[in-house]
């Protein structure tokens, strides 16, 4: 049997993992976990990208190794990936031996094929992304169309792969796989692409070393893009062992960003390799941060590991799937992560299996019995219906979709129980009405437990324990309501807790209080010697003070300290001085800096050097 074989982009390790890597692991770990659900025996791989200028120049900024820096940053994604419980089957590192190596194969055998040939290459190149850019993407301004910077013309001998010879191909191969892109409008963008003409693709470079060199001239590595883009081969076999049996990909999952490089140049890269075209690229959009885009400069990076230290997994997971249509851009707010659990987990999911189990312990020692006859199978035949309609969304890749049909579900049952009053039923002694009653929600949320697995795993764990099921079993077992003969149920705790939204405002609130390394720079403090000190006349509070700090002339600084300081106190003192402050004038007397003091109340204390140092001398 073919393996389902689903990837996730391979991550660049010149970044810490931040929202939008966990995003596109999510969801791909989510289909793997419901293929497996399915039945399908999963492939599910992810990695990570490590060639290329843009690594290399991040290392050297550190003072390291590409290779090293790689060994660092790597540990990050797999750790993230482990505290998130990703299933993946196996983890590609692009500076792996068994990738360099299928890389040159891949090279050699279309280079042997004639679709790679040397030239030299002239065009506009962006850096930060490794990219080339025709005259019509750039403009007159000369800025990258993807990140916005200074583009630089470069001239430099390459190897070009033959991208022109594949135009009319990949066309013809995208009519008859209409749903080779999802979502449909970016198929659409990718196919007008294409029509307007490709150009050969220059796959090589000299201007830098970190990469695969060509085999055969090692003067060139192998742009990274096509060492990036074979690790879905690489890692599964490169045309041996097991390949045949997991190629081609059924889906890449990718960003936005990178759909054209998944979409364009791979299948023309495969088809030269002649091998079979993956089944669907799938591209989902991008989040920002409370409505601006995510930057270092800006300091608003979500970090996944902090969103799982302050709220549960399945939480940030299920934010992330449902609160955006899958391809769609999105907005990241604490707020309505917060809103979400307390309204759809707490409120809906959390309660259902709360209260159902409340009843079953209550009014039947925690026992449940299939009846000997069934009068209302509205929940059953949901079940069904939703089973269906979660199996289309996800066809198409449609998580957020999925899990809307999902939790209707699960109200309807809550309603279910509002309608059948089992508290009613219990106190007019209807035993078998009850039983049912009891039973059907039992069913159903042994089906919720098996169809929300995928979405939210530790829920699903935490309630097949509760419900007395074993948590791995297919999705026939989930759907069908009466395999069970009898079960005995056992609360214990919850499943989610509901969160204090003021609290964590609050908390938020202080944390934004805090400044930067760079904020903190910004403030030069500097040793300064009290060269004379006098009271300021008709004030209560202030001091006029000379002080050398260093430059050719003293400055006066006015401060609060009368009351707590003699004038004559102060001369000869070596105090530390706010030094970048603009002048302010107190008492019509401009004062050049703040002196720095201890305060509790009452008391105040100069804050002075252990022992003389240069005036000037800056505080480090
Ligand atoms: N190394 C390449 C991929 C090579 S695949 C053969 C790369 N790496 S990346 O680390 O820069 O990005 C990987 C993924 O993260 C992309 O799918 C990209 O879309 C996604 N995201 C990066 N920032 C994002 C957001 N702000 N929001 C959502 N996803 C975004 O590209």
């Amino acid at each position: 049997m073919k393996k389902y074989y689903i990837t996730t982009p391979i991550y660049y390790v010149n970044d810490v993992p931040h929202i939008g890597h966990s995003y596109t692991t999510l969801a791909a770990d989510t289909l793997a976990r419901y293929r497996r659900l399915l039945g399908d025996d999963v492939f599910f791989l992810t990695g990570t990208d490590e060639h290329g200028q843009k690594i290399q120049k991040a290392a050297k900024q550190i003072g390291l190794q590409p290779k090293q820096l790689a060994d660092k940053v790597v540990e990050n994604f797999k750790k993230l990936w482990e505290r998130l419980d990703i299933t993946n089957d196996f983890f590609v590192r692009t500076t792996d031996d068994y990738h360099e190596k299928c890389v040159q194969e891949a090279f050699e055998y279309i280079y042997k094929k004639g679709d790679i040939y040397k030239g030299e290459y002239e065009g506009w190149y962006c850096i930060p992304c490794e990219s080339y850019y025709s005259e019509i993407e750039i403009g007159e301004d000369k800025t990258c169309p993807v990140c916005g910077r200074k583009l630089d013309l470069v001239k430099e001998e390459s190897y070009f792969f033959r991208l022109s010879a594949y135009q009319d191909k990949l066309l013809d191969f995208y009519e008859k796989n209409p749903n080779f892109v999802i979502p449909q409008t970016r198929y659409n963008e990718i196919k007008s692409f294409v029509k307007m003409g490709l150009k050969d693709l220059s796959i090589t470079r000299t201007s830098f070393d970190w990469g695969v060199p060509v085999p055969f001239d090692d003067k060139h590595v192998i742009y990274v893009w096509f060492d990036a883009l074979l690790n879905y081969v690489s890692a599964i076999g490169c045309r041996k062992g097991d390949f045949d049996s997991i190629w081609p990909a059924d889906v890449h999952f990718v960003g936005k960003d990178i759909l054209r490089f998944h979409a364009v140049y791979w299948p023309a890269f495969l088809m030269a390799l002649d091998l079979p075209l993956p089944k669907h690229v799938v591209a989902h959009g991008w989040w920002t941060v409370d409505g601006k885009k995510m930057s270092k400069s800006l300091g608003n990076v979500v970090d996944p590991n902090e969103m799982i230290e302050k709220y549960p997994r399945d939480a940030y997971r299920y934010f992330l799937l449902r609160n955006v249509p899958f391809g769609l851009d999105g907005d990241f707010s604490e707020r309505e992560l917060i809103e979400r659990i307390n309204s759809d987990l707490v409120n809906d999911f959390g309660n259902l299996l709360n209260r159902s189990l409340t009843m079953m312990e209550k009014y039947s020692a925690g026992r449940v019995k299939r009846p000997q006859a069934v009068s209302d199978e509205t929940l059953r035949n949901l079940a069904s219906e939703t089973f269906e309609k979660v199996k289309k969304h996800l066809d198409v890749f449609r998580f957020d979709e999925a899990l809307i049909d999902i939790f209707d579900f699960i109200k309807s049952a809550n309603k279910y129980i509002t309608v059948k009053e089992p508290w009613t039923l219990k106190k007019q002694g209807k035993e078998d009405e009850l039983g049912e009653v009891l039973y059907m929600l039992y069913a159903s949320l042994k089906f919720i437990a098996g169809i929300i697995r995928p979405f939210l795993p530790d829920a699903a764990a935490k309630m097949s324990q509760m419900l007395g099921i074993k948590g791995d079993e297919k999705i026939d077992y989930y759907l069908d309501f009466y395999n069970v003969d009898e079960a005995e149920v056992k609360r214990s705790g919850v499943l989610f807790k509901r969160i204090d939204q003021k609290e964590k405002e609050e908390k938020k609130e202080e944390k934004e209080k805090r400044i930067s390394i760079d904020e903190f720079f910004n403030v030069q403090l500097k040793v300064a010697k009290v060269l004379e000190a006098e009271a300021v006349e008709k004030s209560k509070k202030l001091l006029k003070l000379k002080i050398d700090i260093g430059e050719e002339k003293p400055r006066t600084l006015v401060a609060g300290l009368k009351e707590f300081y003699k004038p004559e106190e102060l001369v000869g003192r070596y105090i530390i001085v706010v030094a970048n402050l603009k002048p302010a004038k107190l008492m019509g007397i401009e004062s050049n800096g703040m002196l720095l003091a201890a305060k509790d109340g009452k008391n105040l204390a100069l804050l002075t050097v252990e022992k003389p140092v240069k005036p000037g001398a800056s505080i480090s």
